[in-house]
């Protein structure tokens, strides 16, 4: 069954531990919390202080994703604060496998994410060694925006690579999730759905969730 992780950046910040309790409640299985620099993407969210602050409260496994300029300088920051899935930009270290290699002795998952205009092809070597490829389906940077169907065929291209060459990394999207796109991302092979805007903006969350993991309300 796919993976619903909401992503934090929608939430209501003045009510941060209620949201928490309301996304366990839905039966969220990881929480998405989106870093931005103001530098790598034009926006800024968040650091390691929160990060640590939600850990303490949740016992959801944390999807810590990094849209930040020199990742190597805050990877450490981020193990510490409790990441369990720790994500880098693949347009910033290439196909250079060393930060993976130091999320993992942290104890952590290693992600690496692409934008829309991102070629996959580029970054072939690196799969080897991923354990989570998050693919982006819009732009990094913004939550709230809509989804791009053309991004799924880097979703159709990993879980060929996934099969053939024998490899065990899940798959994630992130990105104007809701309802409908959820169907496209999930019949190319996504293992992980991020929602924001669709999930803290729901009216209905289980039929929201439901709808999500393609289940029957
Ligand atoms: C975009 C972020 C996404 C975003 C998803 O830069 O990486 O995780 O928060 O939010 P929605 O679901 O609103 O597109
Ligand atoms: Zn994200």
């Amino acid at each position: 069954m796919v993976k619903i992780a909401p992503s934090l950046l929608a939430a209501d910040f003045l009510h941060l531990e209620d949201q928490l309790r309301l996304t366990e409640r839905a039966g969220a299985d990881l929480l998405h919390l989106d870093i931005m620099d103001g530098h790598f993407v034009p926006n800024l969210s968040f650091g390691p202080f929160i990060v640590e602050q939600v850990n303490s409260v949740t016992e959801l496994p944390l999807d810590v994703h990094l849209m930040i300029s020199n990742p190597e300088k805050y990877i450490e920051k981020y193990l510490k604060a409790g990441a369990d899935y720790l994500t880098v930009h693949g347009e910033l270290i290439g196909t250079e496998p060393a930060l993976l290699h130091e999320i993992r002795a942290g104890g952590a998952r290693a992600g690496v994410s692409l934008n829309p205009d991102a070629k996959i092809g580029d970054y072939e070597p690196l799969f080897e060694q991923l354990d989570l490829f998050l693919v982006m389906s819009v732009y990094a940077g913004f939550g709230g925006q809509s989804f791009l169907p053309e991004t799924m065929e880097k979703v159709r291209t990993a879980a060929r690579w996934r099969r053939e060459k024998g490899l065990k990394f899940e798959i994630a999207v992130d990105g104007g999730i809701d309802s409908e796109s959820a169907i496209l991302a999930r019949e190319a092979g996504a293992d992980i759905l991020i929602a924001g805007t669709a999930f803290f903006g729901a009216t209905d969350i289980d039929s929201l969730v439901a709808d999500l993991r393609g289940e029957p309300r």
